[in-house]
């Protein structure tokens, strides 16, 4: 599987990298280990001593330096071998580790991983994240047991809703919402509306608690390579939404290898209702989406990415419904993008 390498990527929440503690993370099959200099921002380098290749991450942290547990040599945050701690103190020429630019925002780290120059304006609006209050679940984080591109595709057709999910997030009502996709350059918007429906039951639990019809809507936006924001809601039949009640679901994937896959995941709410605002609500959504991820979604998508492995390509078949409008766009965008990279001349125009 070829990866987009020119953009950014989440590489973990920034809570994640804790003073004085170096942080390992595998990133499109890269080692990489990240630490927080005294007052600086967060440094990314190659987990791979320029020695004889142990990972720095075994190592420990002097400082600002990061010293291989192997034979000593330091490192700084640019990557440059700074001591030798060996009778010479020869630091060689090539005694160097690459680092990778970093950006903390919306609580989060981006980090570029291809050799263009990183522009930070091109990290996706997040700021949904950016209140730290209660309003936001637990900043999550699993790894699951499969290719990014079937994570998004996943996300991208929230038909499955009212299967995988049915009884928390979908029904078999919901099944008659339309797919609509709408494109901005690079980015989509996958939108569903259910209406007069039953609510789901994570939906009640959040809005009347009454079982009482709503309109349902999803409104999946995707920015390259797999950057999702969900804005999700009930309101009653008819209303306009803000008579009612949601969340933006953050779902942000990151390849961890060619078949593994970083999945962080958030939601911050809106409107909340009159006794729902507690820490015990909060932990119960936080808990409830975990359990919908990685107790639904990932068994099923682990489970396909095993179908789809073992059988000869020329067998696959891939029949589209009309709820794949969403799965369709991503999927020629993301593959015209990472063509793109193969011929630089082209890079710009893509989605433009
Ligand atoms: S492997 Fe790092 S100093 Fe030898
Ligand atoms: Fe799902």
């Amino acid at each position: 599987m070829e990866f987009l390498q020119n953009t950014w990527y989440f590489a973990a929440w920034g809570a994640d990298i804790e003073p004085g503690k170096l942080f390992a993370r595998t990133l499109l099959g890269k080692p990489l280990v990240f630490f927080r200099p005294s007052g600086g921002a967060v440094v990314a380098l190659d987990d791979r001593c320029a020695h004889r290749a142990a990972p720095l991450s075994m190592g420990r942290l002097d400082g600002d330096r990061v010293v291989c547990g192997y034979h000593g040599l330091e490192f700084d945050g640019s990557g440059a071998c700074v001591r030798n701690p060996h009778p010479s103190g020869r630091i060689p020429a090539a005694a160097r580790v690459r680092s990778y630019p970093v950006v903390e925002r919306h609580t989060g780290l981006w980090i570029w991983l291809g050799d263009e120059a990183a522009d930070p304006a091109l990290i996706p609006d997040f700021s949904k994240l950016d209140d730290t209050g209660p309003s936001v679940t637990r900043r999550d984080h699993m790894v699951m047991d499969a290719a990014y591109d079937l994570i998004v595709d996943n996300l991208l057709d929230c038909s499955h809703t009212s299967f995988l999910h049915e009884g928390i997030l979908g029904n078999q009502p919901m099944i008659a919402a339309p797919t609509e996709v709408r494109q901005s350059g690079r980015t989509l918007n996958v939108i569903r509306t259910a209406r007069n429906v039953p609510p789901p039951g994570m939906f009640d639990m959040l809005f009347r608690q009454d079982g009482a019809p709503v309109d349902c809507w999803t409104d999946f936006r995707w920015d390259p390579p797999s950057c999702l924001l969900l804005d999700v809601g009930v309101t009653p039949p008819g209303r306009p939404k803000e008579e009612g009640t949601g969340y933006f679901g953050t779902h942000i994937l990151t390849p961890e290898t060619e078949r593994t896959t970083h999945y962080q995941f958030a939601a911050t709410r809106w409107n909340i209702r009159a006794g729902s605002e507690t820490e015990e609500m909060r932990q119960k959504i936080s808990d409830l989406r975990r359990f919908a991820f990685e107790e639904q979604d990932e068994p099923m998508i682990r489970a396909q990415q095993r179908i789809i492995d073992l059988t000869p390509p020329h067998e696959l078949k891939r029949v589209l419904l009309e709820t794949d409008a969403g799965v369709v766009h991503w999927r020629r965008i993301i593959d015209e993008m990472i063509a793109a990279e193969r011929r630089p001349s082209e890079r710009l125009a893509v989605g433009a």
